[in-house]
C-alpha cells in the first residue's frame, strides 16, 4: 500500500500537429498523432491520500481546483479512476483529495484535460513507486503515459515532453495505441526553438466536447478518409522533420486543423466551433504570409482559439502583428505566450 500523504507532480499542455479525432474500444485512437509540447501551460497536481475509516468498494474523493472545491470536475475524474481501477487497486483503501491548479488562465478557453489527466496520472504512478520500489525508469515513463490515456486520449502526449507520437504507425518503430513515445528520429534544427503564441478567442467552455466530437466519428461519412489522411500526414510530416521545410510544415499544420474542423462540421449532429474571429485571424496570418513571406502558421485544436506556430528567429515579426493586429480579434486582447522545447 502507498503510505498516507502527499503526492505531486505537474504535466505540461501539448498541441497536436497532426490530429487524434475518433476512437474506439477502452480509449485507444483511430490514428496516430504527434504533437509539440508547451513549457509555459501546465497543470500542477497534489493527491492527498487520507484514510478511509469505513472499508467500501466506493471511489471516496474530492477535487479542488485553485483551492475552490469543484464538483463538477468529478464525474470525468470518477470515469478515469474506474478505467485505472486495475492498473491502481489500492485507489479505493482511501480517502483522497486532489487538488489542481493551472499556469495558464482559468477558463481561458484552452483545454486542460491533457495537462490535468496526465498531472493525475503521474500523482498516480508515484503512488505504485510507493508500493513496488525498483520500477525501471522506461516503464516508468511508459506507464504514465498509459495512464494518462484513460483520462484523455491526448493526455497520453503530455507526460514526458518534447515532440511526442500517439497511436501505431508502420513508419514509426516502437509508436503504440497505448501510450505516447518520444519522436525516435532526427528533427532539423529549424523546429528545435519553435513559439506557440494561443491567441484566445474565447474563453468560455466549449459548447460540444471532445468526447461527444470522438463519438461523432463512428457513423461519419468520411471517417475513414479522414483516418488514411491523418496516416499519409504522419509520413509527410516526417519528411518535413527531416528537410526542415518551414513552409511545407505550414502548409500542413494548417490543413490538419481545418480537416479536424471540417469533421466536426460534416459530422451529424454538426457543429462548429470557431467564431467570427478565428476566421479574421485566419485571414489575417494568409495576408501577413503572403505580403511579408514569414513563416507563421496556425493550429486549432477542439475550439475558437487560435495557436500560432513559428520558429523564434520570426518571433519580433509575429508579436508586431498581434500587437497591431491580431490582439484585437482576442477576448480582452489575450493571448499566451509558450514555446517548444524538443
Ligand atoms: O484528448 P481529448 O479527448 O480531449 O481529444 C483531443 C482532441 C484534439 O485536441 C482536437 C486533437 C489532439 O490530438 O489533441
Amino acid at each position: 500500500m502507498p503510505k498516507l500523504g502527499c503526492y505531486k507532480a505537474e504535466a505540461p499542455s501539448n498541441i497536436a500537429l497532426v490530429k487524434y479525432w475518433g476512437k474506439h474500444g477502452e480509449q485507444l485512437p483511430t490514428n496516430t498523432s504527434i504533437s509539440f509540447t508547451l513549457n509555459e501551460c501546465k497543470t500542477k497536481t497534489e493527491v492527498h491520500l487520507l484514510e478511509k475509516i469505513e472499508a467500501d468498494d466506493q471511489f471516496h474523493f474530492e477535487v479542488y481546483f485553485n483551492n475552490y472545491l469543484k464538483p463538477d470536475f468529478k464525474p470525468k475524474i470518477k470515469t478515469f479512476l474506474k478505467r485505472i481501477e486495475i492498473y491502481a487497486p489500492f485507489l479505493k483503501s482511501f480517502k483522497f483529495e486532489i487538488r489542481t491548479q493551472n499556469t495558464f488562465p482559468h477558463s481561458s478557453g484552452i483545454a486542460s484535460s491533457a495537462s490535468g489527466m496526465a498531472a493525475l496520472a503521474k500523482c498516480i504512478l508515484q503512488m505504485e513507486q510507493n508500493i513496488f520500489v525498483d520500477l525501471q525508469e522506461d516503464f516508468l515513463v511508459q506507464k504514465a503515459s498509459f495512464l494518462a490515456r484513460l483520462g484523455s486520449g491526448s493526455a497520453s502526449r503530455s507526460t514526458n515532453g518534447g515532440l511526442v507520437v500517439w497511436g501505431e504507425h508502420s513508419s514509426i518503430e516502437n509508436s503504440s495505441n497505448f501510450y505516447g513515445i518520444d519522436y525516435p528520429y532526427e528533427v532539423h534544427d529549424n523546429f528545435k526553438s519553435f513559439c506557440d503564441t494561443i491567441l484566445l478567442v474565447d474563453q468560455g467552455k466549449k459548447e460540444v466536447s471532445s468526447s461527444v466530437g470522438h463519438n461523432l466519428m463512428h457513423n461519419h461519412p468520411f471517417a475513414s478518409q479522414r483516418f488514411k489522411q491523418a496516416d499519409d500526414n504522419i509520413e509527410k510530416i516526417k519528411a518535413i522533420f527531416e528537410s526542415g521545410d518551414l513552409m511545407s510544415f505550414i502548409n500542413l499544420i494548417e490543413f490538419e486543423a481545418l480537416s479536424l474542423h471540417a469533421m466536426m462540421m460534416t459530422s451529424q449532429p454538426y457543429f462548429l466551433l470557431m467564431q467570427p474571429n478565428t476566421l479574421e485571424i485566419i485571414n489575417a496570418i494568409w495576408a501577413f504570409r503572403k505580403e511579408t513571406q514569414t513563416p507563421v502558421g496556425f493550429t486549432l485544436d477542439a475550439g475558437a482559439n487560435v495557436h500560432l506556430l513559428y520558429p523564434k528567429s520570426s518571433e519580433s515579426k509575429v508579436l508586431d502583428l498581434i500587437e497591431q493586429k491580431l490582439k484585437y480579434f482576442c477576448q480582452n486582447q489575450s493571448f499566451i505566450k509558450d514555446y517548444v522545447k524538443i
